[in-house]
């Protein structure tokens, strides 16, 4: 038997114009995680567990779209081993569709699991490479910032196409993280902001570059511990993915609530148009912010400490 888990993201700043190659900062998030799990089965072939979908079929009536068949498949084609003889189990707590990497974290532990099954290890690297090869199945363009943060589980400023840079803030500091409800494709998002952007490029290049702008600047309050800085960038943040037409009325009501609890900033996280929103706190704020959400209809709020 042989297991391995991954765990969710969020991106703090700079989602969607990092597809754009704009800078942008992920952090793990390890309050939730995907497990995958193996067993040896006396049955040739692989058997595959969905739990979470309901779902348990051979690998061999998978499409060729499967995300857990195809990181199967890519994971032993690296391995150089013929994929059979076993069974794949996979759960998670990570919601689906909400923007905190659960296909990513998906791929990442199952990509691992089936290394430690045929006795070997992958670095975080390999995984991030073959998550990524996934990721591009859930939409064509994905910039790897979901993979890069969930294979290497640390906080991550990354531009596309280049190794990331890992970072520090001065003090750990609390994000508090809150589900709209809203189911919401990551896929459909990119594609929004890609006909945007092809209808009025010279209008999405400037909200693209000021959103890199507050990235780098939010990365500096983040390491110099100016939290007051870093959470109005964030509100700022906010506005500009108002601006390429990624939020919604659920993720501006709690946005809206976070602000009048105390947060020192709020924006939507990942994809938009539903999802997940986070508040950067202060410890006083982060109870009243949670009890807000939760007031206004949050499905779920999680708070998660940036180390
Ligand atoms: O997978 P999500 O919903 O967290 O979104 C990832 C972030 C985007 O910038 C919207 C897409 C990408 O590939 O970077």
């Amino acid at each position: 038997m042989a297991n391995a888990t991954a765990p969710g993201k969020i991106i703090l700043f700079g989602e969607h114009a990092v597809v754009f190659g704009k800078p942008a900062i992920a952090v793990p998030v390890f309050q939730v995680h995907a497990l995958a799990t193996i067993e040896p089965s006396r049955e040739p072939g692989v058997w595959i567990d969905a739990a979470d979908l309901g779902r348990r079929y051979d690998m061999a009536d998978a499409s060729a779209d499967d995300p857990l068949g195809t990181i199967i498949r890519l994971t032993c084609e690296r391995l150089r081993v013929v994929p059979e003889f076993f069974k794949v189990r996979v759960q998670s707590t990570i919601p689906i569709a909400r923007g905190l990497g659960s296909g990513a974290a998906v791929s990442v532990a199952t990509a691992r699991a089936v290394a430690r099954f045929y006795g070997r290890e992958l670095s975080a690297d390999q995984a991030s490479a073959l998550a990524y090869q996934v990721e591009t199945l859930h939409h064509g363009t994905p910039s790897g910032i979901d993979n890069t943060v969930i294979a290497y589980g640390q906080p991550v400023y990354f531009v596309r196409g280049r190794p990331f840079e890992a970072f520090r803030s001065a003090e750990p500091f609390s994000v508090v993280i809150g589900d709209t409800g809203v189911a919401s494709s990551t896929r459909v998002a990119v594609e929004r902001v890609r006909c945007g952007w092809e209808a009025d490029p010279q209008r999405f290049d400037a909200l693209f570059n000021e959103i890199g702008e507050v990235v780098q600047a939010a990365r500096a309050g983040l390491e110099g511990g100016d939290w007051k800085t870093a959470g109005s960038l964030m509100s700022h943040n906010q506005r500009l993915l108002e601006a390429i037409g990624v939020s919604s009325p659920e993720i501006e009501r709690l946005v809206n609530a976070a602000l009048s609890a105390g947060a020192l900033g709020a924006k939507l996280s990942g994809g938009g148009l539903g999802g997940n929103v986070i508040a950067l706190v202060d410890k006083a704020a982060q109870e009243r912010v949670a009890s807000a959400w939760l007031a206004v209809g949050a499905h779920r709020v999680i708070v998660t400490r940036v180390e």
